[in-house]
Parts: C-alpha cells; sequence; structure tokens
C-alpha cells in the first residue's frame, strides 16, 4: 500500500472571510488528497479547541499559522512513511502526538485537515470515490436534506431568538427531487418576503434573514412558501429547527432569554411547553439544542415530554464526543446526534460517534458549520454512514451548493442501486 510522502497545510479563507486550513495530503503512488476545514459561531463550549493566533495585526487575531506550521512540521514528521490506507493509525497519531484531550495542543483544526485529507489520498490511493471508501459496497443512502432557509440566532443581525429554520423535503423518491422541492420552496419563500417589503438579503448559511419577530412567524411563513411552491406541508416537506439554547441560556441552561417569543425567564420547563405548542401547529419533524449544553436535567424531561412525537438532536449537548453521547444514551436524553467533524477533530473519532449513536437506535444527522469552505466531505461522510440526513444550509451560497451538488453526483454514479432516505427516517414524527 501507499506511503504518505507530503503533507502540506495552507491558510485559506472562509465563507465569512475567516482564516482556515487547507491541508494537502500526497503518497508515494502519486494519490492526493485535500480538505479544508469548517468552523462554527454558536460553538459548544465542550468542543475540541480550534487554534487561533490571537495575534491581533492578522485578521483580527483569528489567523491560523500556527496551526499550519504543526500540520508542516510536527504533524508531517510524526506521519511520513505512514500507510495512506491505515486511517486509524493515522488519526492514533494525531492524538497521541496532540495529547490533550481538547486537541488543545496542536489544534483540532489541524488535526482535521490532516486526518480528512488523508482519507482522501487513501481513497484516491484506493481507486474509490470517498463514500465507498468510508462506506463498502453496498453503501447506497442519500440523506433527506434539511436546508436552513430563515436564519437567527448568532448567524443573522435580525431580532429572532432561534437560530435555524430548516425546510425538510423528506417526502419524495430521490435525492434530486427532494432538492428540487426544497429549493423551489426556498425560491418561494423569496418571493413571499419581497411581497411583503422583506430584506432577501441572505445569513451565513444562505437562508435569509428578516426582521421577522417571533418563530410561529417565520414557520407560518415557510408553510406559505410550501404551498406557494405546489406542494403538501406535512407529507412532502415538513420542517425543523435548530433553537441553539446554549446562545440563550447561561452555562447550566436555565433561565432562558427569548424576548421575541415572550420568554424573559424561561425555566427548561417551559421552553418545553413551548416545544409542545409549536408540535401541534406546525408538521416539525426535528428540534436540535432545544435546551442548553450543560442542562442535563432540562434535557431528560424534555425527551420524557417529546422524545416520541419529534426527532430532539443534541448538538452543543453532544458536539460529536463519545464520552457526552454515552452519558446521553445512558440517562435516555434526546433520541438524535448531530455530527460535526470538527467538534471533535477527527475522521475516526467522528465515525466513532456516529457509529454509537445508530447502534443505539439514535438518529444521526452529519452537518456543516457555518463557516465553510467548498470541501465537501461531510456529503461522502452522510452516504457513506447510511445516516439518511444532513444538514448543509440553505439553496444558496457557493459553500453550501457544493455539499448538495456532489450528493447530486453521488446519487446520479449510484444509478438504480441508489436509494433516498426519505420520512421515516424522522420516525418519532412521521412513524414507519
Ligand atoms: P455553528 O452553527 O456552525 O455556528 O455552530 C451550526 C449549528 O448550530 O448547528
Ligand atoms: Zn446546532
Amino acid at each position: 500500500m501507499p506511503l504518505i510522502t507530503h503533507i502540506h497545510a495552507i491558510e485559506i479563507l472562509d465563507s465569512r472571510g475567516n482564516p482556515s486550513l487547507e491541508v494537502d495530503v500526497i503518497a508515494d503512488d502519486g494519490s492526493f488528497g485535500r480538505a479544508a476545514v469548517p468552523s462554527g459561531a454558536s460553538t459548544g463550549h465542550a468542543e475540541a479547541l480550534e487554534l487561533r493566533d490571537g495575534n491581533q495585526n492578522r485578521y483580527n487575531g483569528k489567523g491560523v499559522l500556527q496551526a499550519v506550521n504543526n500540520v508542516n512540521g510536527t504533524l508531517y514528521e510524526a506521519l511520513a512513511g505512514i500507510e495512506i490506507t491505515d486511517q486509524i493509525r493515522i488519526d492514533r497519531t494525531l492524538l497521541e502526538i496532540d495529547g490533550t484531550d481538547n486537541k488543545s495542543n496542536l489544534g483540532a483544526n489541524a488535526l482535521l485537515g490532516v486526518s480528512l485529507a488523508a482519507a482522501k489520498c487513501g481513497a484516491k490511493a484506493s481507486d474509490l470515490p470517498l463514500f465507498r471508501y468510508l462506506g463498502d459496497d453496498q453503501t447506497n443512502i442519500l440523506p433527506v436534506p434539511l436546508l436552513n432557509v430563515i436564519n437567527g440566532g448568532a448567524h443573522a443581525d435580525n431580532n429572532l431568538d432561534v437560530q435555524e429554520f430548516m425546510l425538510v423535503p423528506a417526502g419524495f423518491d430521490t435525492f434530486k427531487e427532494a432538492l428540487r422541492a426544497g429549493t423551489e420552496c426556498f425560491h418561494a419563500l423569496k418571493k413571499l418576503l419581497n411581497e411583503k417589503g422583506m430584506s432577501t438579503g441572505v445569513g451565513d448559511e444562505g437562508g435569509f434573514a428578516p426582521e421577522l419577530a417571533t418563530a410561529r412567524e417565520s414557520l407560518d411563513l415557510l408553510m406559505a412558501s410550501i404551498e406557494t411552491a405546489g406542494f403538501r406541508p406535512g407529507d412532502q416537506v415538513y420542517v425543523a429547527l435548530d433553537v441553539a439554547a446554549g446562545e440563550v441560556g447561561t452555562r447550566e441552561g436555565p433561565p432562558y432569554r427569548l424576548p421575541g417569543e415572550g420568554l424573559e425567564d424561561a425555566s427548561s420547563e417551559q421552553l418545553t411547553d413551548w416545544y409542545a405548542s409549536l408540535l401541534a401547529s406546525y408538521p416539525l419533524v426535528s428540534i436540535e439544542d432545544g435546551l442548553g449544553d450543560e442542562d442535563w436535567n432540562g434535557w431528560k424531561k424534555l425527551t420524557e415530554a417529546l422524545g416520541e412525537k419529534v426527532q430532539l438532536v443534541g448538538d452543543d449537548l453532544f458536539v460529536t464526543n463519545t464520552d457526552r453521547i454515552k452519558r446521553g444514551l445512558s440517562e435516555g436524553i434526546a433520541n438524535a446526534v448531530l455530527i460535526k467533524p470538527n467538534q471533535i477533530g477527527t475522521l475516526s473519532e467522528t465515525l466513532a460517534a456516529v457509529k454509537l449513536a445508530s447502534s443505539s437506535s439514535y438518529g444521526v444527522m452529519i452537518s456543516h458549520r457555518s463557516g465553510e469552505t467548498c470541501d465537501t466531505t461531510i456529503s461522502d461522510l452522510a452516504v457513506a454512514s447510511g445516516c439518511g440526513q444532513i444538514k448543509a444550509g440553505s439553496a444558496s451560497r457557493g459553500e453550501r451548493i457544493a455539499k448538495y451538488n456532489r450528493l447530486l453526483r453521488i446519487e446520479e454514479s449510484l444509478g438504480e442501486m441508489a436509494s433516498f432516505a426519505g420520512a421515516t427516517t424522522f420516525r418519532q414524527a412521521v412513524g414507519n
């Protein structure tokens, strides 16, 4: 098997104009892999550390030259000569050299760039597309896309407390048709906003960021956009929320402050009741980070109250970390896990988190970050894992569309063998 001969990182820019890393890995048979690292804005406090230079003379302190140097020096020296397809050894070496739990020594951004570029190089060396290399020769499930078409919270400058309002085109036979439906609803939404004289400028993830006041107003607009586009809400197209409640609560959780919703000093129970009322009014299939990162007791009650009716996704709660997911599993907290490779820092750990969640019948949603590049690794990861769900932003902005286009290509390449995950992926809400 080919051996690693070159590893080289440079500082590039992400979709927000902030520095990030791009890493190239080359093996001695000429195989080449390139990966770029994303970056969050509403990050969970337990995420692995993203190493930034802190030098205020460059990019407001957000440069990543130290992480670049770590790749080109220490990590290259440690990995040169290792078999390119031995991902486990590559990732284990990355972890050993860093030597910390949260990757604070060399930086999770440095580690992830190398880990993903190595996997892409390994796929090339094996003459396989990445989704096959990470999956197997039976891998064939295309995920339901969750399109974040109205942005609020930390991702937009409007007053919406909830961070993401997503369209979920799940009731179709193919990914291609689902994406078309979601995109047509996105265009219908733009028209509706125009008619109301509201802004159609887009936020970080390509969704609109109009001056809407409440979640209900936003959800009503989503319903109208689905109908205007000629689809059936609650049958073909559903909706989902990412509340990112860690951003509106304290470190421990309550009190939660959602002034736009009339929830000024809300307890976990009050938020849970609010979700129940939204569930009664809208075809909601998934609620992400309904409570804060450390509000485990609140999460338990939320899961008891609503876990049979809707997918409850832990993002900042679990941070793609198997220790935190294990706690969730043993305490019956949430019923799905959001997977973001840069929250944990290596591909092997990401795959372990997916495996742990799915083997316990928790849902799995693969996710982008609000700061992205045109890297499409998560699309392959979503197909490879067969998880059935991906959120990669709205139907606009090149770095979001790149992920959806990659899925279109994968579906095409699979031909008759391709299978679309469909609405039953959201089994709590849709049943099967
Ligand atoms: P982030 O947002 O990338 O800013 O963390 C995405 C999310 O919360 O799901
Ligand atoms: Zn989230």
